[in-house]
Formats: structure tokens, sequence, C-alpha cells
């Protein structure tokens, strides 16, 4: 942890945030407790981040998006609530506990119309809605695992339109902010090596322009040239 950010300090920004930007109704508000309560772990976007997916999903008018890493459907509701109208969302998610619970989480806050829970790993199935639909989503969000980020990478552009985003949350760092920092050093955590290398392929990429967000773990955004 950089010095300039102390975990109470940061903390304390990550708190104001939320507080200030982070406004939801009863049913987000109440979905992480619920989850963990079904046995799903609290690793959820926090709601500033969530509050964030929503206004970029608005300002590129998002009719496709697509997300990898389900989890309890946190952001993913944040994100179908930034559809433009008749909209969608396809949402990669491997394991069946979190898929369905999200599923319910979906009909729950009232987008299950507009979105789809497709059960599988983000590699395979980005390469895929890659191959089918190339240049159709207007926003890919990433929140799947960290050492695959370089894999979703190639496919996620190819899914991407011109002008289309590519998001991608825990690119500076981990685990509540605790388990990796990306100011640690190479080669002692694979995750924030791949965060490292993939923050540095895409600010090196003519074909993006990107700026990385230090909200909360850090949030990549990367607009298609
Ligand atoms: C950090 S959580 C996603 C949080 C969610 N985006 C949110 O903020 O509400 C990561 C999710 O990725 C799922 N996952 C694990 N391996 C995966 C893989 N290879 N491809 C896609 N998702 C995977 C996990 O089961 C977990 O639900």
């Amino acid at each position: 942890m950089p010095t300039d950010m102390t975990p109470g300090r940061w903390q304390h920004t990550g708190d104001y945030l939320d507080t200030v930007f982070g406004r939801a109704d009863g049913h987000l508000a109440g979905l992480m407790p619920r989850a963990v309560e079904a046995g799903i772990p609290d690793i959820a976007v926090s709601a500033s981040v969530g509050r964030m997916l929503l206004c970029l999903a608005r300002l590129v008018e998002a009719r496709l998006i697509v997300e990898v890493g389900t989890l309890a459907g946190y952001s993913g509701i944040w994100l179908a609530r930034g559809l433009a109208e008749g909209g969608r969302m396809l949402t990669i998610e491997p394991n069946d506990l979190h898929a369905n619970f999200a599923q319910r989480a979906f009909e729950g806050a009232g987008v299950a119309d507009r979105v789809e829970v497709v059960r599988g790993f983000g590699t395979p199935e980005l390469e895929r809605l890659a191959g089918e639909m190339p240049g159709a989503a207007d926003l890919v969000f990433l929140d799947a695992i960290k050492t695959e980020y370089p894999d979703y990478l190639p496919h996620a552009k190819k899914l991407l339109r011109t002008g289309g985003l590519l998001v991608a949350d825990n690119m500076l760092g981990g685990g509540g902010g605790g388990d990796w920092w990306i100011d640690a050093p190479p080669g002692q955590n694979a995750s924030r090596d791949a965060a490292d290398r993939v923050n540095r392929l895409v600010a090196a990429d003519d074909g993006f322009e990107a700026f990385c967000v230090p909200l909360r773990e850090g949030v990549l955004v990367a607009r298609k040239r």
C-alpha cells in the first residue's frame, strides 16, 4: 500500500464515495448481505464503482454489454440499469451457485428481461462471442480471474465496437486492498503482475485511449479507437 494511501485513509475515502455517490435502492443495497448468507463471497464492486459502471453504460448508450464474472449479480444490476432502451447484457459465470443466485437477483431487480447469464469461463466465452459478433459490444466489463485478464484482452477488443469501452476492475489492487497492490515488486503475486501487464498493454495500444481510475481497487477504462 503506498504511503499516501494508508489503509485507514483509503478506506475512509472509499466509504465517503460510497455514501455520496453510491445511493442504491433496497434490493441492490441488501443484495450482497443476502449473497453472503447464501455462501457467496463478499467480493462485489463497491457502490461507487457500480454507479460509475451505470454512468459509463449510459455515456456509450449501451445496447450490448458483456460482463465477465457475475458473482451475485451486483455489478450486473448497475450495468443493466445503464442499458439503453431495448439493450441487453450477457454476463459470464462458471459457478452454478453464483449463477443461480444472480439469476434470481436479476429477476428481483426487474432486469431479467434484458440479462442473460452465460454459464461458462471467461476466455472461451469471450472468444466465442468475439467470433460470432465482432464489433457488437458497447461495453465489456472484466471482473473475474485477474491472471486471465491478458487472455481476455484480445477477445474483448475484437468484441467491442469502435468507441466502445473496455472496463476492468482490480487494476491497482485486490483482496480488499490488502492482498496485493500495484506498487509491489514484480514476481511476487501473479494477479499484480497480470494487472500490471494489462495496464501497460492497453496504455501502449494505439487502438485504445485509456486511463485508470484509482477508485477502490482501481478501474481501467479504455475507449476503442
Ligand atoms: C470478483 S467476482 C465478480 C464480482 C461481480 N462482478 C460484482 O462486482 O458484483 C468474480 C467472479 O468470477 C467468477 N469466475 C471464476 N473463474 C472464472 C472464469 N474463469 N471466468 C469467468 N468468471 C470466473 C467467480 O465465480 C466469481 O463469481
